[in-house]
């Protein structure tokens, strides 16, 4: 009976350990982009933080853009079309400021009225969703945004870049500069981003 607690403690330990290293493997990338992205413009994230746990096997990314945004005084919008995930942000966010939005991102991103600066796709899991979210957020997209899907490794029915499958090669074919991070050495999880051009040289077309 002991040495079953005792394994049970173990496996619980090693999986917290395990999603904790996710978790800011996620955030580090996040991180890394937002630093090169444009410094004026709004964050809009498609897809809230639904665990107000921490950690998660999520990046927790809406509590990270919540407060780069407010450190830089920028503006932050999450949607989700799940009202509960997004009560649980409101909760975890406590007074950090944040817009969030329920509804389809398809519907929602073209109502936007803010210059994007980073574009962060973490939504379902099918392909054409995110490529169908880029293009409803393209318009509002500055020069040098940056475009950042989460899960960009083959799981489940999501093909071969996962969330990413339609949309990293559309963004490649576009002059976009695609870059995919393995988030741990020798692990499946990936996280692509895409910039188009130089961000110091204007962008002309
Ligand atoms: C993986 S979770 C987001 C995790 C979060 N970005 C984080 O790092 O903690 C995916 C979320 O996308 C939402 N979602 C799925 N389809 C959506 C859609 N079409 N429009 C908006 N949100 C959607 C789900 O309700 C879910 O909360």
């Amino acid at each position: 009976m002991f040495l079953l607690l005792l394994g049970g403690l173990a496996a619980a330990i090693l999986i917290l350990a395990d999603m904790r290293s996710i978790t800011v493997a996620k955030q580090k990338v996040l991180l890394r982009v937002y630093s090169l992205g444009p410094s004026q413009g709004a964050v809009v994230e498609v897809g809230t933080s639904r665990s107000g746990q921490w950690p998660s096997r999520d990046g927790h990314s809406t509590l990270l853009w919540a407060e780069l945004c407010r450190r830089d005084n920028r503006e932050f919008i999450s949607i989700d079309i799940n009202r509960q995930h997004l009560e649980r942000a409101r909760d975890a966010l406590g007074p950090c400021p944040a817009t969030l939005i329920e509804g389809d991102a398809i519907d929602v991103l073209p109502r936007l009225q803010y210059p994007i600066a980073v574009l962060y796709l973490d939504g379902a899991d099918a392909p054409e969703q995110a490529l169908a979210q880029y293009h409803a957020a393209a318009n509002n997209l500055l020069g040098h945004a940056v475009v950042v899907i989460d899960d960009c490794h083959s799981y489940a029915m999501a093909g071969s870049e996962g969330k990413g499958t339609m949309l990293l090669p559309y963004l490649r074919s576009g002059g976009y500069h695609v870059t995919i991070e393995e988030l741990r050495p020798g692990r499946p999880e990936k996280m692509g981003w895409a910039q188009r051009g130089d961000r110091n040289v204007p962008v002309t077309t």
